[in-house]
């Protein structure tokens, strides 16, 4: 048995990446699958035509024909209403889905009876590691986050010692210390900058000082039942305030990366804070589309405040499209061989802990369920 993959080129604009590179694609053609590739899907990624076709995939002029019995599509970005329209009754869509952001389209695959797995719903365990999209593409953002602060930064990262005098290196200070955070953590390093960084997880602690940077630490035990952190008094969070807030006045670099799932982004600097910042400081606020770390971020755009400019990237991964396609091309390889069988046939039977965590939509069921809600709402 055989199953066809089609993937269409990503439209929305600024989108870079491609959802399969042909590496990938050749894998899948030596197990007997069908690969279809929209032609020219690859070019911004730098994954020309002729590579796929030299790995076997089948290149198509037409989204219609590309479409036309596929059996699963794999994106990038949220399918739009008008791919889901090409689509036959049972085809399944894998790639990030933001049905929070995307209601017109879980509309859609709701009532062309079609099936979604939202990658970024896959749960955290140890088995979907190397499916984790949301993680290797916060890689690439950290990485791309730092590189765009020290474009912008008016200053040297390094140290150095020349004729022309001493250069002191420059101070980074990241905040959020999750997957994008290291990155970052680790990317100024390696540009030889002095980095501090904070998260309210003490256990980042080790990882961050495992990078040679500082990790900021309150002189308190936050540590309630269980082991797990409790709610800081207000005095606490006073304190831990001033503690970021003076961080942040001797930083020339500042990479934002905090987050809470499912919530808006935790405001981690104030315009006030801004205001007390080194002249040619820089903030770049991963957290843009979420909301925002900074209180003057503006998403998609760079905010000049006093002498300190803020930056608000919506897509850094796409800055980096080569590689952020590779890392994403297999997570979804791994994430295929649990939607594919050994006998080359899609799987119906969606038990298995990663495709029920991951199921949006199946068959025109809506699944997961702050969706379910927030369908209703958007009905009523
Ligand atoms: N398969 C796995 O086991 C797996 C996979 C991915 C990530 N993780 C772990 O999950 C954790 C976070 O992952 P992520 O990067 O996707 O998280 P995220 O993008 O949701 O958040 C980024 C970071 O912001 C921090 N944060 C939230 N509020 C904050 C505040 N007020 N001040 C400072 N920092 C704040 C969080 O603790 C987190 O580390 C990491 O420890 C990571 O190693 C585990």
């Amino acid at each position: 048995m055989s199953v066809v993959i089609a993937v269409p080129k990503e439209r929305t604009p600024g989108e870079r990446r491609i959802a399969i590179v042909p590496e990938v694609a050749q894998k899948w053609v030596a197990a007997g699958h069908e690969v279809r590739i929209e032609a020219s899907a690859g070019t911004e990624s730098f994954y020309p035509d002729d590579a796929f076709a030299r790995a076997g995939a089948k290149l198509l002029p037409d989204r219609r024909t590309l479409l036309d019995g596929a059996e699963i599509v794999l994106t990038v970005q949220p399918p739009a209403p008008e791919l889901l329209e090409t689509l036959a009754e049972g085809a399944m869509v894998v790639g990030f889905m933001n049905p929070a952001r995307n209601l017109d389209s879980v509309r859609r695959l709701r009532d062309r009876k079609l099936t979604a797995f939202a990658l970024e719903l896959i749960p955290r365990i140890t088995r979907a590691q190397s499916m984790d999209a949301l993680s290797s593409q916060a890689t690439v953002g950290g990485y791309a986050a730092v590189l765009l602060g020290a474009g912008s930064c008016p200053k040297f990262f390094p140290m150095l010692t020349t004729a022309a005098g001493t250069i002191r290196p420059a101070t980074v200070l990241v905040l959020g210390a999750g997957v994008a955070g290291l990155m970052a953590i680790a990317t100024a390093r390696r540009l030889g900058a002095q980095v501090e960084a904070y998260d309210v997880r003490r256990a980042a602690g080790e990882q961050v000082r495992s990078l040679g940077a500082k990790f900021l630490e309150l002189e308190i035990n936050a540590e309630g039942a269980g082991g797990y952190a409790r709610e800081l008094t207000a005095e606490e969070k006073a304190k831990e305030q001033e503690m970021v807030s003076a961080a942040l006045t001797r930083a020339d670099v500042v990479v934002t990366t905090a987050n809470v799932p499912g919530r808006r982004a935790p405001r981690l600097v104030a315009a006030a804070t801004v205001a007390r910042m080194r002249p040619g400081a820089v903030i770049v606020d991963l957290a843009a589309e979420s909301g925002g770390n900074c209180e003057l971020t503006q998403p998609g755009a760079t905010v000049r405040s006093g002498d300190v400019m803020v930056l608000g990237p919506t897509n850094l991964p796409a800055q980096v499209p080569f590689h952020a396609s590779q890392m994403y091309a297999k997570n979804l390889q791994a994430f295929l061989g649990l939607l594919i069988d050994r006998d080359g046939r899609r799987v119906t039977d969606f038990s298995d802990e990663i495709l029920s965590g991951s199921l949006l939509v199946a068959a025109g069921e809506v699944r997961h369920e702050p969706t379910r809600t927030a369908l209703a709402g958007a009905a009523a």
